[in-house]
């Protein structure tokens, strides 16, 4: 499969919609309104960075990063996800790959780090590493995964952005 990643366009946003509903409606932990969590923070300009893999004209892949604040007061975090694969080409790679460039944006910016709350099995393998002692308070700590690209955190909490509790 060939496939292009490139930032997300205005015409893409219902594609994006439409993918992450497909991609999270099978998986059991699903909230099932992960694609709504993509728009409001779109809506509330908190959308970091939305990245799309376009293959043959059609939106198969797509990663978001958004602000996230530390109780230290400390900046340049984010959040990764929603982060979602075309169920009919998923463990073929581009989740892979999506992680990689979300990743190098986030270094060429000068980011601290990057957090996530998903399968404690995948994302290690893409440098995030448990962390329940610095998980928000509203989420499982278990699941709940850091990636620093310059030393540990600080002491205390993140939180992901308010749009995540449909407060944004
Ligand atoms: C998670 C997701 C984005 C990964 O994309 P992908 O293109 O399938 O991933 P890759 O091909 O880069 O990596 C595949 C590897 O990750 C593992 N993997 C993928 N999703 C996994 C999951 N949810 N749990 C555990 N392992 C997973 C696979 O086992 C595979 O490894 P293997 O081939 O050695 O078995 C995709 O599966 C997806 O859209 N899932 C539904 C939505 C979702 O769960 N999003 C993440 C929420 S935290």
């Amino acid at each position: 499969m060939t496939y292009r990643i490139r930032p997300e366009a205005p015409a893409d946003h219902p594609a994006i919609h439409d993918l992450t509903r497909r991609a999270f409606a099978p998986m059991a932990f699903a909230g099932g309104d992960e694609q709504d969590l993509i728009d409001a923070l779109r809506s509330a300009g908190a959308l970091s960075l939305s990245l799309v893999a376009e293959s043959a004209g059609k939106i198969v892949g797509h990663v978001a990063l958004s602000p996230v604040t530390h109780e230290s007061g400390e900046g340049g975090w984010y959040g990764l996800g929603p982060i979602s694969v075309d169920p009919a080409i998923q463990r073929k790679g581009l989740g892979g790959a999506l992680i990689a460039e979300a990743k190098a944006w986030m270094k060429a910016g000068g980011a601290r780090g990057c957090i996530l709350v998903g399968d404690t099995r995948y994302y290690p393998r893409h440098g995030f590493a448990p962390a329940p002692a610095h998980a928000p308070e509203r989420e499982p700590s278990a699941y709940f995964m850091v990636l620093t690209f310059d030393g540990p955190p600080p002491f205390g909490r993140f939180s992901f952005h308010p749009s995540f509790y449909g407060e944004g």
